[in-house]
């Protein structure tokens, strides 16, 4: 699947360095096109002329030929990427990564990026344990940036931890693998629900929840670039789906979603069902603010919502899939199975308000997903782009059962 790509591969100045002319090899071999960037530092390690010679194009260090005044475009270099590979990348260019320090041709490329980022860190092992380290690497995650871990074992320093570059090998693979689903979803119809609901008390107050709809925006995002045609019916949220082509609908009550749900579920392949919809609105909404003193309104009549789910899942014809999520504070597992089966669901993303990071407003997430027939698989902590990445896998697996 490397064939015909256009790879950006970055190399900053660690001793590491060395395996990048495997790497590079391996990419070029793979039949990829590949444009080697190299940090001033890099050249220390191997040269230029070795990693010119092995991709049959210049390398790109500077930001413009000294004798010939000739601009080198990080930005056209970005555009071009289909993704970009950072191997090896040292604590010093995850550092600069993580905070936009753009002071050579590696991280202006990185930031004009638009392809995904592939990063191999390599380092010696107690600043891969650093503490400045480790916040970097999770900030590279929370953009969502792929981190390819860095093995065990003897490091440059002779010392023995984490901090060797993963093997040239594996590095070709994790990108192989990448652009082999990459289309996974192609020809997919997937309908998402994200963000709350709003269900009006009177013209400027409403009932609602917290959820930010990061959750479901990722998903939409993931799906979109696995190739499906998406389309999230999103509630009232302040953020906007990365990937341009997904269609937006926004709705604001449970009703107004649920319509639009019925009126694309039919053609609909996937259904994921992130939204936190609210489950009471008030009984009657009324056309003018209510008065602190003239009204002595006291309580609010509430009356049910529709189940979008549910709604869903009765109407759910043979090869549609329909995932839904669980929010559990207690009896987790056995309360997401029981909504599973009730709302006939194929599948439930499952998270615990008792992790800390999980849940509502924050940009991780930890989940298990259950399936009908009792299974389940529990993930660590991620990124909210990670998880999505994880959901979109599942999904693709019960697509390929279907
Ligand atoms: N859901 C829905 N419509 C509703 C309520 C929930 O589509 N009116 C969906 C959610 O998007 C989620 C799943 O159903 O995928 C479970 O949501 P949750 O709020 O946990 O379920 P409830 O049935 O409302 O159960 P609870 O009693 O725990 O609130």
């Amino acid at each position: 699947m490397l064939k015909g790509k256009h790879i950006v591969l970055g190399i900053s100045g660690g001793i590491a360095a060395y395996k990048t002319a495997t790497l590079l090899r391996l990419l070029v071999k793979a039949g990829a096109e590949v444009q080697v960037v190299m940090t001033p530092n890099a050249k220390e390690f191997i040269t230029p002329v070795t990693m010119s010679a092995l991709s049959g194009k210049p390398v790109v260090s500077e930001f413009f030929t000294a004798n010939t005044g000739e601009w080198h475009s990080h930005v056209d270099l970005g555009l071009w990427a289909d993704a970009m590979i950072i191997a090896p990348a040292t604590a010093s260019t995850i550092a600069k990564m993580a905070n936009g320090v753009a002071d050579n041709m590696l991280i202006t490329t990185y930031l004009s990026a638009k392809a995904p980022v592939f990063v191999a860190p390599a380092m010696d092992l107690d600043m891969m344990r650093h503490p400045s380290t480790v916040r970097n690497l999770e900030l590279l995650r929370s953009y969502g940036n792929h981190i390819i871990e860095p093995a065990e074992g003897e490091l440059a320093s002779h010392l023995v931890g984490k901090g060797r570059m993963e093997e040239p090998e594996n590095i070709a693979k994790v990108l192989d693998s990448f652009f082999d689903c990459q289309q996974s979803l192609k020809g997919k119809k997937v309908l998402i629900t994200a963000g709350p609901t709003y269900e009006k008390i009177d013209p400027v107050r409403f009932i609602g929840n917290y959820s930010s709809g990061k959750m479901g925006y990722a998903i939409a995002d993931c799906a979109a670039a696995r190739g499906a045609d998406v389309t999230l019916v999103s509630g009232p949220v302040s953020i906007k789906p990365q990937h341009p082509s997904v269609n937006v609908i926004s709705v604001e009550s449970a009703k107004e979603m649920l319509q639009a749900c019925l009126s694309h579920f039919a053609e609909s392949d996937i259904a994921v069902m992130t939204a936190a919809v609210a489950d009471y609105a008030p009984a009657e909404v009324l056309d003018r603010k209510i008065k602190r003193e003239k009204d002595s309104l006291g309580t609010i009549n509430l009356v049910k919502n529709p189940d979008i789910a549910a709604t869903l899942g009765a109407e759910k014809r043979p090869g549609q899939l329909l995932v839904g999520f669980a929010l559990e504070t207690d009896h987790e597992f056995e309360n997401a199975v029981d909504k599973l089966r009730r709302k006939n669901l194929d599948m439930i993303v499952l998270n615990s308000l008792r992790v800390p990071g999980a849940g509502f407003r924050t940009d991780t997430n930890q989940i298990s997903i259950c399936y009908p027939d009792g299974n389940r698989t529990d993930f660590p902590l991620k990124s909210k782009t990670e998880v999505a990445g994880d959901i979109i896998d599942a999904i693709t697996c019960l697509c390929e059962k279907a």
